[in-house]
């Protein structure tokens, strides 16, 4: 397997280099595979999976597999295999997302939606989530499905959940916690469960890293909101302001409403133009509601570093503690 033609994200990189070098080699087979993938799909819908692919992103989750497996398997198929499968669901999930938030900028290219319509994003959605089984079921193990299919399952009512408080600016601080956990902090919390189930090592308990994804998801998804405020497009390929224009409330909207009574009084359906977006998202960070925030994110990031179990091996832990890291230090 050749690395070579494969450069691993920014974020990726120092984190595979900590891991040891079965990593990068294994991330290339996985690039590989998605592309494969991507592109045998249903010709109407193949050159919209295959975009999404090929437009990247950071490939936190299969990377996440395979460091929470903390070694090659002699034969590591079935790891790189479980993988792609993660991303597969992810890059599904971000497909229909865009057209659940009206989303036109995704990795920095248009997205589905905004190229092919709802229509097709949904059955390009689809295919992709469907393709991420096909894959993960050659493995022969029921039990890694079942870990996958109900992080998706998670995925899927996180979404119903944020459509449900749409436009609630008083939705609570428990509530928005459960919307992370379930559209986010589950698929991580999967990526490190598959990982070690497809790990060499034999006698661990398959759930041993659980907490520490969850809490890294968790962490990841209100940085992800702190970054939706505070932009800028360039850097998160991704508009700014985003979450407001959908009607989506996250914490430091939360935060700021807390101290500005200003901001307390604008109702989020009054928020209709990406300019009055862009003033609410100066409004909310003049605040200092994205420090406390991102605090609030490296909380549970310590709490991710204290739950990894003993005897790991230090190139395993140092890369995990990387990972927990590098979600709040993101554009910091
Ligand atoms: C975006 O995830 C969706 C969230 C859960 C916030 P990423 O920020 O990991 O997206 P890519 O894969 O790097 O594009
Ligand atoms: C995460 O929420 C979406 C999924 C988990 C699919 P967001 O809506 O904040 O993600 P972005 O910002 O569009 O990537
Ligand atoms: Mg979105
Ligand atoms: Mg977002």
């Amino acid at each position: 397997m050749d690395a070579g033609s494969h450069a691993l994200a920014a974020e990726a990189a120092p984190i595979a280099v900590a891991a040891g070098p079965y990593v990068a080699p294994l991330m290339g087979a996985v690039e590989d595979l998605l592309t494969e993938v991507a592109a045998a799909t249903a010709p109407a819908l193949a050159p919209h999976g295959a975009s999404t692919i090929a437009a990247g992103g950071k490939r936190l989750r299969p990377l996440l597999v395979l460091v929470a497996a903390g070694g090659a398997p002699d034969d590591p198929a079935g790891l790189v295999r479980a993988a792609a499968s993660v991303e597969l669901v992810h890059s599904a999930t971000l497909v229909h997302d865009d057209v659940l938030d009206g989303a036109d900028l995704r990795r920095g290219q248009p997205t589905v939606v905004a190229t092919a319509g709802p229509g097709m994003a949904t059955a390009a959605g689809d295919q992709l989530f469907a393709r991420a089984f096909t894959l993960l079921v050659a493995n022969g193990r029921p039990d890694e499905v079942r870990v996958l299919s109900d992080a998706g399952s998670a995925l899927a009512r996180g979404e119903l959940l944020q459509r449900e408080d749409a436009w609630n600016a008083e939705v609570t601080l428990d509530r928005y916690l459960l919307r992370c956990e379930l559209k986010t902090a589950r698929l991580f919390e999967s990526a490190c469960t598959l990982g070690v189930m497809e790990s060499p090592a034999t006698a661990t308990d398959p759930r041993m890293l659980a907490p520490f994804g969850r809490d890294v998801g968790l962490a990841f998804q209100i940085l992800d909101d702190v970054l939706d405020v505070q932009g800028p497009a360039e850097r998160t390929g991704k508009h700014r302001g985003t979450d407001l224009l959908d009607g989506t409330v996250t914490l430091p909207f939360i935060l700021a409403r807390e101290r500005d009574p200003a901001l307390r009084a604008i109702e989020p359906r009054t928020i209709t133009s990406a300019e009055q977006a862009e003033q609410v998202c100066d409004a909310i960070a003049s605040t200092g509601a994205l420090a406390e925030a991102r605090e609030q994110a490296l909380a549970l990031v310590e709490r991710a570093r204290a739950s990894l179990p003993d005897g790991l091996g230090r190139a395993q832990r140092e890369a995990l503690e990387l990972v927990a890291h590098g979600v709040v230090a993101r554009y910091a």
